[in-house]
């Protein structure tokens, strides 16, 4: 049996893994006695994960620094497999931690594989059942999913998929998603915005929508339709004001600024940082997006969400009835946004604060789940999300 803290190495590379890993890397880092952690990031995305870096304290130990402008998943594949082959060599692990599915959670699993390394991974067990939505997620979660050999799955549902593919139940261990720890460290209701133009977005007395896209099966005419829907429920609800802050991609920033130049009302703003952009998401009335951690989030605050997608491979939320999946064609966004609007009893019954992805302990769970798989603790209770239950928003 070894002796001293077991060897973990966790991977990632985008903001939203970052979020979601942070309160992970300092579950882990509370028991040295216990866990030596390491964090590699594939630098996938810069500037919106130095962002989450700076906020949770977290100094990798290795930047893989792969960002390029508009790279394509080939270019992020084989960057982050490369630049990983060397990190492994050098750690010596004994687990990689990964999460989700990005480009970067599919290239760790693979090369963590390749160095014989175990692999455990967080969030597991999401499913559209369609290979190309979202794109190339549904299939990068899949074949982490296959190279893994631990998987903690937010919910029970999440579980269920897994086993269903023939995961042994002994390998699952169901922990509420990491997202709720995140959040329920940065939103405070005293919380004073350190953005001048969110602070004047909250200050102004509109009913907030909040607005993220990037999913890659929405670039081009999918988003400029919600871009036009948009702008028609400014036109149309002088009451309303859009805060939008844009995506870093390029194509996304192109789209966004030719349809909404000369707009009135429309905060476009760069990335914010989590803990401004959490605490607006609190004050918000709606928010609009193709993004997956919003659809976790927002619920947990009491926000409508509406699905700017055709599938989600997040259904709790909209079982809750907090989330309703909208697609991108522009009447059917317009008329749903313009519909919560105008109908308060319609808007209060998705407004309420449901929270069946977490009770903010997610991170402590998969502590104990490992020192289960090392032999140093005690099987762990699985978390029961309750479904439709008052979630515990700080908003
Ligand atoms: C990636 C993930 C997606 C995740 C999303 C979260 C893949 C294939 N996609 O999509 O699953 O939901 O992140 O946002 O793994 N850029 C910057 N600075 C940044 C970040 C991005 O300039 O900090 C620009 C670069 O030009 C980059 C482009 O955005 O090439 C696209 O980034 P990329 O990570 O390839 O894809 P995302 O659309 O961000
Ligand atoms: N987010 C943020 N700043 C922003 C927009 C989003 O901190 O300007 C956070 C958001 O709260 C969520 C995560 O980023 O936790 C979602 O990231 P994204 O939409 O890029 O990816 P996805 O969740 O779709 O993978």
């Amino acid at each position: 049996m070894k002796n001293g803290p077991r060897e973990v190495l966790i991977i990632f590379g985008t903001r939203p893994e970052a979020i979601k890993m942070a309160p992970v890397v300092q579950a882990l880092r509370h028991c040295p006695d216990l866990f030596r952690v390491r964090v590699a990031v594939t630098a996938q995305h810069r500037e919106m994960l130095d962002q989450v870096l700076t906020l949770f304290g977290i100094t990798p130990d290795y930047d893989l620094g792969i960002m390029r402008e508009g790279q394509d998943l080939f270019d992020v594949t084989v960057r982050a497999l490369t630049g990983l082959d060397r990190v492994l060599q050098e750690t010596r692990p004994e687990l990689v931690l990964v999460h989700g599915d990005t480009t970067t959670t599919f290239a760790a699993a693979l090369a963590a594989f390749y160095h014989r390394v175990p692999v455990g991974h967080v969030e597991a067990g999401l499913r559209t059942r369609d290979k190309y939505a979202p794109f190339p997620e549904e299939m990068n979660r899949h074949l982490t999913a296959v190279l893994a050999d631990l998987h903690f799955a937010p919910t029970e549902r999440a579980r269920e998929a897994l086993f269903q593919e023939g995961v042994p139940a002994a390998r699952i261990f169901v922990t509420g998603n990491t997202v709720i720890d995140a959040l329920y460290q940065v939103v405070r209701p005293e919380y004073r915005f350190a953005d001048p133009v969110v602070r004047a977005a909250v200050a102004s007395g509109y009913r907030l929508i909040l607005v993220t896209t990037h999913r890659r099966e929405n670039w081009g005419e999918p988003l400029a339709n919600v871009y036009r829907a948009l702008r028609r429920v400014i036109d149309a609800y002088p009451d309303v004001a859009v805060v939008f802050p844009v995506h870093k991609n390029p194509l996304i920033r192109e789209l966004a600024t030719a349809a909404f130049a000369d707009c009135p009302r429309l905060y476009l703003t760069e990335p914010l940082p989590y803990g401004e952009f959490a605490n607006l998401m609190a004050r918000c009335h709606l928010v609009l997006t193709d993004s997956g951690g919003l659809q976790e989030e927002a619920p947990a605050l009491g926000k409508p969400v509406l699905v700017l997608r055709q599938v989600t491979e997040r259904p709790e939320a909209i079982e809750a009835g907090t989330v309703r999946l909208v697609g991108t064609e522009e009447e059917d966004v317009f008329q749903a946004a313009a519909g919560l609007l105008e109908n308060r009893a319609a808007y209060e019954r998705m407004a309420q604060a449901v929270n069946p992805y977490g009770d903010g302990r997610a991170a402590w769970r998969i502590r104990e789940a490992l020192a289960f798989y090392f032999g140093i603790g005690a099987r762990p209770a699985d978390f029961r999300p309750v479904a439709a239950a008052a979630g515990r928003s700080r908003g």
